[in-house]
């Protein structure tokens, strides 16, 4: 609308004035018109009468004159007529002659053209014609016409001319709006097909100026630098968050549907006793894409592990998320008892996830296990196309589980973007050598259009693996794989968490959750609390952290009785006997620590192998003094981030294992190396001891670090790069098409 008006207002404007000056001009014209034609009325009617009234003047015959003179008058347009003498005597006449014309002074009227004269009636036009007889003059015959007609019709004109022009400007106005339109919507396509490299590039649109192509690639530089202005720039100093995520959504993939796949759910319906109860899983891959999905909406395809999912769900296996305020679907994927023992129990837990820590635990190959790997991975890659309603869908795949999946999709919807993330380390070549499927797995991943890892580490890694195992070709300089003749990017994405937190996770206060957490546990207001959360996985360096708080108590006796460590152990994947005996052991340390400081008023280590509720999570890492992350190798650690985004009172203290992603970003945390039982007990000692400023200066740096870097950004990092990527293979699959048009043109037809 402001711009259809900021064409008619001036259009308006310009005919106003063109009417305004123009109208006068048109009036004289007319009236000159007017004049020359009673004129010439008059010069008839004088040489019609002409005869008769010579020979009545000569016979002196005056009624008979005036007789002739009134049937003259008849006419309409006529105000008078008269006979002047040659004596100067007053006039015969019939009507009323203007009072200026007389007899005696009719020189001033004489003339070729009439004179016009202004009256009360209005304007009056005033011809003098003599009458001659062999020569000689016998007199004059003055006509009057009346040309008030003539105002009338001016004003008539005017009239009409003034609608006209609006009509007219109307018009003009309209046509001028709905061209400018469509000229503006046609360039603006142009530009963005351009942009995506549809235009110029196409055969049939320049099928002899590939002279124009370097144009094309300036033009699309530009506009990719125009829209890169409305891209948000981390430099600018904002903060990532759900509103920047959809902008670039909208902006970079033209607001396309997300469908994400996991193995774990985000919300898991379980039977208690009569009702069924929702639970979210204690997994860092859900703690980061949840916020991702209420963001994006869209569509989550994950395995139904709970035994009420069947219940729960809609004919079409799905359900709207979250329970309290669907934003999202979650499509839940069922798989036999076999299914789950091979795929997941089997090659994903006791191969793939021993294969890439470094935790000293080995990893087990069985036929088997691959086989229903291979089948659940198709079941999944299945279920993506049934659920994208678009031939290029951008689908998020997660994690081990799913190494196969990208190649299955890329096979049945070639123009997808897909995006794999890692979440877990990528061993070296020499590591990753020992997997009997290792072609196989790099080639389904190499199906991505990004691959994602936590660390630089990892994507080196990889690179270096695929270098070794198969035939690529490896960019070192881009970090882009080349295999099957398509583009894989290998990136570092940091994953990270929701910033700020969920309201209601830090609703309590931190003074209230540090003294209902030892009430509950029966400590002392002072006490100090250590917490550490964390599934019960032999990677995450439990049983460690149990004898570094052994050997701070055995070198620092004044902690006894006076210090505890919280352990938050989350049972997983407990079928596998390596987590069975991971339970046992660490249960049985625990309760050996006790027992050696049995007679102190407080135990130094409560053990809770049980499933916590994020909310009560929370309420751990602000009741804490000292959070302890010591796994042996992990991706990244979200636990470590939580617990400084739970600490709004800028207090407390981190200590990282220096095998985790989280190190590289939280260096303001005291690093250990948890293999190292002597300096992991210092590191508690001096956690403990930390003066308050230094915490707060810590903390304000990891804090301020976790804002920027949280999962938002993670997230708009890689649908970015994502576009950018399927803007590319567009643009080269146009010029594919262009060479191809002009390689099959026969030779003849082509210009010399
Ligand atoms: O860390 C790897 C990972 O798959 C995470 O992505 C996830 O948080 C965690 O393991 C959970 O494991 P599971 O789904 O087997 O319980």
């Amino acid at each position: 609308m402001r711009l259809s008006l900021r064409f008619i207002v001036p259009l308006l404007l310009v005919l106003a004035a063109f009417a305004y000056a123009v109208l006068p001009l048109v009036d004289d014209l007319t009236l000159r018109w007017f004049v020359r034609d009673l004129d010439i009325r008059s010069t008839l009617i004088a040489n019609t009468v002409q005869e008769s009234a010579r020979e009545l003047i000569q016979a002196d015959d005056r009624a008979a004159l005036l007789r002739v003179l009134k049937r003259i008058t008849e006419d309409e347009r006529m105000y008078a007529a008269a006979y002047c003498g040659l004596s100067g005597a007053p006039a015969i006449s019939a009507g009323t002659l203007p009072a200026v014309v007389q007899c005696s002074s009719l020189e001033s009227f004489t003339g070729e053209v009439g004179h016009v004269l202004t009256s009360a009636h209005g304007p009056l036009l005033v011809s003098v014609r003599p009458l001659v007889t062999d020569g000689t003059p016998d007199g004059s015959l003055v006509l009057v016409h009346d040309m008030s007609f003539v105002t009338r019709r001016s004003q008539e004109t005017r009239r009409y001319v003034f609608y006209l022009l609006v009509g007219l400007g109307g018009i003009v106005a309209l046509l001028t709006v709905v061209i400018a339109q469509l000229s503006w919507r046609g360039w603006e396509q142009g530009m963005r097909a351009l942009l995506r490299g549809e235009m110029l590039l196409r055969p049939s649109d320049t099928p002899d100026m590939p002279e124009f192509r370097p144009i094309a690639r300036d033009l699309r530089e530009l506009i990719r630098d125009i829209e890169s202005e409305h891209r948000p720039r981390e430099e600018d100093g904002f903060t990532w968050s759900p509103e920047t995520l959809r902008t670039v959504l909208h902006h970079e993939l033209r607001g396309q549907e997300v469908i994400v796949v996991s193995n774990r759910e985000p919300y898991i319906h379980v039977r208690q006793g009569d009702s069924i109860e929702v639970r979210r899983p204690a997994s860092g891959l859900v703690t980061a894409l949840e916020p991702i999905m209420r963001t994006c909406s869209g569509t989550w395809i994950a395995h139904g592990s709970g035994n009420a999912d069947r219940a729960v769900v809609d004919r079409k296996d799905r359900i709207g998320v979250p329970p309290e305020a669907p934003g999202y679907q979650l499509r839940r994927i069922w798989l036999t008892a076999e299914e789950e023992s091979g795929y997941y129990y089997g090659f994903a837990n006791e191969g793939l996830w021993p294969l890439c820590h470094i935790a000293h635990v080995r990893p087990t190959f069985r036929t088997s296990d691959w086989e229903q790997y291979v089948r659940v991975n198709r079941k999944f890659a299945q279920a993506v196309v049934d659920e994208s309603t678009a031939r290029d869908p951008i689908v998020l795949v997660q994690d081990y589980h799913f190494a196969l999946l990208p190649r299955m999709i890329r096979n049945v919807l070639p123009a997808a973007t897909i995006i794999t993330f890692w979440h877990i380390p990528w061993p070296n070549p020499e590591a990753f050598a020992i997997c009997p499927w290792r072609e196989e797995l790099l080639d389904g991943l190499l199906g991505s259009s990004t691959l994602g890892f936590h660390t630089q580490f990892h994507c080196n890694n990889f690179v270096d693996t695929v270098d070794r195992q198969l035939e690529a070709r490896v960019d070192r300089e881009t970090f882009t794989v080349s295999y099957r003749r398509a583009l894989s990017a290998v990136k570092r994405y940091p994953i990270s968490i929701e910033w700020p937190p969920p309201p209601d996770l830090v609703a309590k206060s931190v003074a209230q959750c540090r003294a209902e957490i030892r009430a509950r546990h029966h400590l002392d207001r002072d006490h100090a609390v250590a917490v550490g959360v964390d599934r019960l996985d032999y990677t995450k360096g439990i049983e460690e952290r149990f004898r570094a708080v052994e050997r701070l108590l055995d070198r620092r006796p004044e902690w006894v009785g006076r210090f505890t460590l919280v352990q938050v152990a989350a049972p997983t994947r407990g079928t596998i006997d390596d987590y069975r005996h991971y339970h046992e052991r660490v249960t049985a340390i625990a309760a050996r620590i006790n027992e050696r400081f049995s007679r102190a008023a407080a135990p130094p280590i409560i053990l809770r192998s049980v499933h916590h509720e994020p909310e009560e999570v929370y309420e751990y890492y602000r009741a804490a003094d000292v959070c302890v992350v010591s796994s042996l190798h992990d991706g990244m650690n979200l636990v470590s981030k939580e617990f400084v985004a739970a600490r709004d009172d800028e207090r407390g203290v981190l200590v990282l294992s220096q095998f985790t992603g989280a190190a590289r970003e939280l260096p303001e945390a005291i690093i250990i190396n948890p293999y190292d039982v002597d300096e992991f007990a210092s590191a508690l000692h001096a956690a403990l001891k930390m003066p308050e400023r230094e915490q707060r200066a810590r903390m304000r740096l990891m804090r301020s670090l976790v804002r920027e870097f949280n999962v938002f950004r993670w997230a708009g990092r890689m649908l970015i790069d994502a576009a950018g990527m399927r803007n590319r293979d567009r643009l080269l699959d146009r010029v594919k098409t262009s060479n191809a048009a002009d390689a099959s043109e026969p030779a003849s037809a082509r210009p010399a």
